[in-house]
């Protein structure tokens, strides 16, 4: 065991975790390493023989060998795994000693964790990190939370290794609590509602236009070029050109479409169900996860439920493909919107107090759903902290009701051909019930008197009530 001191220690050597720590010697810190698997350690040593990296093979040297007080970040997969690294961890703490959670933990977890290791004068700080392996080596998007003195003593070193945009690191200080988990989660929830329209949007370039791999790389290239610009558009397009090697086929071709999900889009519908704020585009989004796995099911119900061709039948379609981009952007920013109004709604229900402008400037590099959006997002939470909806923001405004007419057109056509379009159609669905002054619940209420005698209240006096409808 060396007798330096390293001044972080990271648990969890997988290829986020050494990529991590690559990242960390790199901007010039003393870290150190462990996993209970010996051969990962051997791979970390191997790859970071260039660099002053300490692997440990057993947690106690690995313990003995970080200064203190001790940080050690753990990047290990979320759920019990989390308890049992600090089960092990835990004789050999001192009180003030820092964990923090780098993986993807359900923020309840998470401020279970913080309670009861607070009681025991330990520190934990839940951290999202968004960014996946290539992120965590050149700058990851990190979204903590917790004891913000613990944050400040490991602050230095998460900055240094961040993703830099405009020189800013695409880190802060979310808050208190399981807050850093929380955004990670709703992060993840909007990541699957982008992929689940770029999806969307690939069908009816495909299926629909009949436009060959290499067309559809092409538009998607061209449309990260401006407005559109962001990493899932950007490896999107690159999806679209790879070929099995030494073959002619494409890869994305050989893919079975049942796609799997490890729960944070999951927990962000559900948690959005329970706060009561509506985030409909990321539900359908999951949900059309677990369809596309019905793969058996769907086969079967082809040969007997009936449709139209898939077949988009325009007379331009070039013009089509410029107003599907158009409605491509249209949903993005709503699906953005949903994820956000969902932070702000969280922040009042969990007293997280949360800055949706530092939100927008920590996600605009490194992370998953970065996108030349996100500056637009941070400029609207700039000049109104307390925006309600980012689709109310004027310059944001302005854009939707400007693509919206484009919008409406390609996915009536895209109906028409009978592709399905959940997510696209749920966009301009949420955007249309929002900007309703008058909605139909009236009814919904009447119902709910007629059956329950449930009451409702009135436009025109205040008061509850109730009907005897069948009087
Ligand atoms: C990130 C990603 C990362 C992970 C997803 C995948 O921000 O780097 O979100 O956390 O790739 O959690 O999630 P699913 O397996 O549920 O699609």
């Amino acid at each position: 065991m060396p007798k330096k001191k390293y001044e972080l220690g990271l648990i969890g050597l997988g290829v986020m975790g050494r990529n991590l720590l690559l990242n960390m010697a790199d901007s010039g810190f003393a870290v150190a390493g462990y996993d209970k698997n010996k051969e990962q350690v051997d791979t970390l040593m191997e790859e970071a023989k260039a660099y002053d990296m300490y692997g440990a093979k057993n947690i106690k040297d690995f313990v003995q060998s970080l200064e203190s007080p001790r940080k050690i970040l753990l990047l290990v997969p979320a759920g019990k795994i989390v308890d049992y690294v600090i089960a092990d961890l835990l004789p050999l703490l001192n009180k003030e000693d820092i964990i923090i959670d780098g993986g993807n933990s359900f923020f309840k977890d998470t401020e279970a964790r913080q309670k009861s290791l607070e009681e025991k004068g330990i520190h934990f700080i839940g951290m999202g990190v968004s960014g996946g392996a290539a992120g965590a080596r050149l700058g990851p998007s990190m979204m903590p939370g917790g004891n913000k003195k613990a944050y400040n003593k490991i602050k230095k070193i998460m900055e240094s290794i961040a993703a830099k945009v405009d020189g800013e690191p695409c880190i802060t200080y979310l808050g208190q609590g399981s807050v850093g988990h929380y955004v990670k989660m709703v992060h993840n929830g909007i990541e699957y509602g982008l992929m689940q329209l770029l999806g969307e949007t690939y069908d009816v370039m495909k299926r629909g236009c009949g436009l060959s791999n290499s067309k559809i790389a092409g538009h998607f290239a061209k449309w990260n070029e401006n407005e559109l610009e962001s990493f899932l558009v950007e490896i999107t397009s690159k999806i679209f050109k790879k070929k099995e090697k030494g073959e002619k086929k494409y890869v994305i071709d050989l893919i079975m479409d049942a796609s799997k999900s490890k729960g944070t889009g999951k927990w962000t519908s559900q948690d959005g169900m329970n706060i009561g704020m509506p985030i409909p585009t990321i539900d359908i989004a999951v949900g059309t996860r677990y369809l596309s796995r019905l793969k058996e099911e769907r086969i079967a119900a082809s040969k007997i439920l009936k449709g139209t061709s898939y077949k988009i039948k325009v007379d331009d379609k070039t013009a089509f493909i410029e107003k599907l981009r158009n409605a491509l952007y249209f949903s993005f920013i709503v699906t953005y919107a949903q994820g956000m109004a969902l932070l702000r709604e969280a922040s009042d229900a969990y007293k997280f107090k949360l800055d949706l402008e530092g939100v927008s400037r920590i996600w605009r590099g490194g992370c998953i759903v970065r996108a030349a959006l996100l500056e637009d997002f941070r400029k609207a939470y700039d000049r109104d902290p307390k925006l309600v909806n980012l689709m109310v923001d004027k310059d944001i405004a302005k854009k939707l009701n400007k693509l919206q007419k484009d919008t409406r057109e390609v996915l009536a056509v895209c109906i028409q051909s009978g592709l399905p379009i959940a997510a696209l159609l749920n966009c301009l669905s949420y955007y249309d019930n929002y900007r309703s002054e008058r909605l139909s619940a009236n009814l919904i209420q009447a119902q709910r008197d007629f059956f329950g005698s449930h009451t409702y209240e009135r436009i025109d006096k205040k008061g509850i009530f109730h009907t005897k409808w069948e009087a």
